[in-house]
């Protein structure tokens, strides 16, 4: 299959490694931002030749970014070109758009690289939801959260050596803000529960709170509880819409998030009949990542023409019914009076609270995680 390479960082160089020597793929065009000799007359600057050629089937968009990706992808999907894209901000933020827009024009869209990097996680998502109704999913889908919160766990190391390390891996966004608060994260927490649901939720609406604040004398008081602190995405069907958040949570150390290393990823979907179903494996980073934009291409050159699922109905986000107890550590503890369980290190632990009371108090807050219901019962009901 002739196709189109969109950006070449660190997940299109990957796919462009993978694919060399392979006599079923050409990368018949680049298009790149500088100029890279190494890709010859394959390198391009607009879509424009892309676009032109009627022989692409395929445009693989690994840009990254929303602008140009969105008007790239857009103008693809319009030619009637299959697309694949890792780039979890543009389909969380275009979601309705870019499905409506594949499905109008007859051809694929896969996304199956932008959650959970080389964990086939949509995938398996599509195919649970074939025979069952799912009723949450949940899991940690950040590597470079939870490659920064593995080290200061295992190691007692402060945050931003250990941050210096993730970027330097390629984990981390170019922009690490995205990571560290909470933002990729909430993108793919959209992701995973509107394919999980068929609905279409809005980022903006999920809570969200990130692991910047987290100091070594936090993660050593939680070690001392026998905690273990994970940047956690949990979403959930619910009577009026889906419960949704992107939050760090406490859990015991012997749950099975607590023992996922470095930049892995741990991802759940729970089903009605299925129980629960956990997929775990590399979160990030070139290859993984790679592997799973060229596993979508496969599925496109073997007959799929559609994408996770044909539902997208708009579905307010719903956490008023959810209660968790929280760690909180602050300088002002008054917003927080009549609320306070007991301490845990230079922090203390809530009552049950609802997320979004919570939530409303995070900008006060130092560092915030949710608790186990579980610890909470056993040290502070
Ligand atoms: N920055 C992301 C992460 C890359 O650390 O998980 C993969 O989506």
């Amino acid at each position: 299959m002739k196709i189109a390479l969109l950006g070449f960082g660190t997940v299109g160089g990957g796919v462009w490694e993978l694919l060399q020597g392979n006599p079923d793929w050409d990368i018949a065009w680049v298009l790149t931002r500088r100029t890279r000799p190494e890709l010859g007359s394959r390198a391009v600057f607009t879509m424009e030749p892309i676009l032109a050629d009627p022989e692409v089937e395929l445009v693989v968009e690994v840009l990254g970014g929303i602008r140009p990706a969105f008007d790239y992808v857009a103008a693809a999907l319009q030619a009637g070109k299959h697309v694949v894209t890792a780039n979890k901000a543009l389909m969380a933020a275009h979601y309705d758009e870019l499905t409506a827009l594949a499905r109008q024009n007859g051809v694929a869209l896969r996304c199956t690289g932008a959650v959970g990097g080389g964990i086939p996680f949509l995938t398996a998502l599509e195919r649970v939801r074939r025979l069952d109704r799912v009723r949450s999913v949940s899991g940690i889908v950040n590597g470079t959260t939870n490659y920064i919160l593995d080290r200061m766990t295992r190691e007692g190391s402060g945050f931003d050596a250990v941050l210096a390390d993730a970027q330097a891996l390629g984990y981390a966004e170019a922009d690490p803000s995205a990571d560290l608060d909470g933002l990729d994260v909430r993108r793919k927490l959209v992701l995973m529960a509107n394919v999980a649901f068929g609905v279409s939720l809005r980022e903006e609406e999920i809570p969200m709170a990130g692991i910047r604040g987290v100091t070594a004398e936090d993660i050593a008081a939680f070690r001392q509880a026998g905690l273990v602190c994970r940047m956690l995405a949990t979403a959930s069907r619910e009577e009026g819409g889906v419960s949704a958040v992107a939050e760090p949570a406490l859990v015991p150390d012997s749950a099975p998030e607590a023992a996922v290393p470095l930049n892995c990823n741990r991802i759940t979907v729970t089903g009605e009949r299925l129980g629960e179903q956990a997929f775990f494996g590399q979160g990030a980073g070139r290859y993984p990542t790679a592997m799973n934009v060229l596993q979508d291409c496969m599925d496109i050159a073997s007959g799929c023409r559609s994408f996770y699922t044909e539902r997208a109905l708009p579905c307010p986000v719903d956490n008023d019914t959810l209660r968790r107890p929280y760690y909180v550590r602050t300088g002002d503890e008054k917003p927080f009076a009549g609320l306070i369980a007991g301490r845990l290190g230079p922090g203390f632990v809530t009552r049950p609270m609802a997320v979004p009371e919570l939530h409303r108090r995070i900008p006060g807050c130092r560092f915030t995680a949710a608790v186990d219901n579980a610890f909470f019962a056993q040290h502070f009901a």
